[in-house]
């Protein structure tokens, strides 16, 4: 068990002696009472007064641009974060570890976890390596001479998922400290021991109060800090509904900027032309890698009619071969989920489609057993079930047959999201055909593939409800920061 009785704040690891929070993991053990999650440790819940003391510490160390990070080098920064990264290296199995426990992911997808994060701030230090190099001196018009600079934005409130709670946290966090910003950080409330062990690393490798951390229940700390006015940048990846919340809380909403990764409802769409044993493998990837607990999976598939009953047949007898188990258990590709609610939330979607005419279709699809869920697909889906557009989250998988490709368009043209849409066919004009009318409804077509966020230095955004601003290594690097220029006349 970890007992975390600390923060950091101004550079110091403070003690902690006031309420706390008990951290239970998904993974369950047997008890007198049956199988229970297991208690793993515990947090602070910090209040609104380490939240303000955490404030305090971020603006001073940034001092309206003038503070020892923003205005240093943006060599001395990397160094910095080298630090930074050498030191993480040294928490990898502890890091590991804890992402099993806290969020139930499989070892190989929670070494994955932390590796990708290593090579995402590798690759983050290189691209800003470039962007040092294009910030030379040149001539914009006859007798004026102009630097242009990538410049701080200020203070960040950066707060991560809980199906990432490493990875997708430090895909804002990282960027934001490399640009010269100055940090407040809320780990996500499954996912906040696993970042224990970093502070020490934290604050061994910034300047005193670059880096902050917030702790305590989100709905009482974070709408304060936004009501400051103080908060320059919301870097939130989570629901659109406490991003758009917290947004409002600003008082100078205009001045904030939102670097935001939200709700989606990503299709896949099978033609009649697709090639059937690589579009269920692909969906199979896409529908339930973490249990369906991404935001790039696949959470809506419409399949060609023609084709449908196959497709689900082949579908079925793939889920059947997945091996159920502990995280840490080698070849296991279903764990328990990782939010306590999930399972019973689950089981009302699959009734609500059921009381609607579905039935579903695979074998044991949605048993569970505590924090345990079967994957399930359901079929036919329809527009009156809470499963056509509510984010499952999930393992469990909505099918719908079509005749025509203006139905998959039309749903994605309706839908409140617009992240990726899977686009499955061996038909080059076919395929052609529906480049356009999706790319300009999502913000990434994938064809005969999955839906995905990697590789990492490609651009992770989407469209409305779905996202703010551009992730990714180089765009990230722009999302916090502003182009600002010294021009001098000659
Ligand atoms: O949960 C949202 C993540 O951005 C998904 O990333 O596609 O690499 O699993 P991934």
């Amino acid at each position: 068990e970890l007992h975390q009785r600390e923060y950091l704040c101004n550079g110091e690891m403070k003690k902690w002696d006031g309420p706390i929070t008990e951290v239970y993991s998904p993974v369950l053990i047997p008890t007198a009472e049956g199988l229970k999650r297991k208690l793993i440790g515990t947090y602070p819940i910090g209040t609104e007064q380490e939240a303000n003391e955490a404030l305090e510490a971020a603006l001073q160390a940034y001092d309206h641009g003038r503070g020892e990070w923003p205005t240093m080098s943006i060599a001395d920064r990397i160094k910095c974060m080298e630090r930074f990264v050498y030191k993480m290296s040294e928490q990898r199995d502890l890091v590991i570890n804890l992402i099993m426990w806290e969020i139930g992911k499989s070892l190989a997808d929670s070494t994955k976890e932390f590796d990708r994060t290593v090579e995402y701030i590798t690759a983050t230090i290189d691209a800003l390596k470039d962007i040092d190099r294009q910030s030379s001196r040149f001539e914009i018009a006859e007798g004026v001479v102009a630097q242009i600079r990538r410049s701080p934005l200020g203070v960040v409130l950066c707060m991560g998922p809980f199906n990432y709670p490493l990875n997708e946290t430090f895909t804002t966090l990282i960027p934001a400290i490399l640009m010269g910003n100055t940090l407040l950080f809320k780990p996500p409330k499954h996912g906040t021991l696993l970042h224990y062990p970093l502070l020490k690393a934290f604050q061994e490798s910034f300047p005193k109060g670059v880096v902050n951390t917030v702790y305590g229940r989100g709905a009482n700390v974070t709408p304060g800090l936004m009501k400051t006015g103080k908060i320059d940048v919301l870097a939130f990846i989570g629901s659109s509904k406490v991003a758009n919340d917290l947004k409002k809380s600003h008082p100078k909403i205009n001045r904030l900027r939102a670097v935001l990764s939200l709700d989606a409802k990503n299709a896949a769409i099978i033609t009649k032309n697709a090639d059937l044993k690589l579009a269920v493998s692909e969906c199979m990837l896409g529908a339930l890698s973490f249990n369906g607990q991404r935001c790039t999976a696949i959470k809506i598939i419409f399949v060609h009619k023609d084709v449908a009953d196959e497709f689900n047949k082949l579908l079925g007898e793939a889920i059947a071969k997945m091996t159920p188990g502990l995280p840490w258990t080698k070849g296991v590709n279903l764990t328990p989920v990782t939010e306590p609610g999930k399972p019973a939330y689950l089981a009302e979607c699959i009734e609500d489609a059921k009381a609607h005419g579905a039935t579903v279709i695979n074998e044991n699809g949605g048993a569970n057993a505590e924090s345990f869920v079967f994957p399930a697909v359901v079929y036919p889906v329809n527009e009156k079930m809470k499963l056509y557009r509510e984010e499952q989250f999930g393992p469990v998988i909505p099918v719908i047959p079509f005749e025509s490709i203006e139905e998959p368009i039309t749903y994605q043209i309706d839908s409140p999201h617009g992240m990726q849409v899977s686009i499955f066919s061996n038909d080059p004009h076919e395929i052609a055909s529906l480049i356009d009318p999706f790319v300009n409804l999502v913000s990434r077509v994938n064809i005969n593939a999955q839906c995905q966020r990697g590789p990492d230095v490609f651009p992770f955004t989407g469209r409305k409800d779905s996202a703010e601003g551009t992730l990714s290594v180089a765009d990230a690097l722009r999302a916090f920061s502003i182009r600002s220029l010294v021009t001098t006349k000659m």
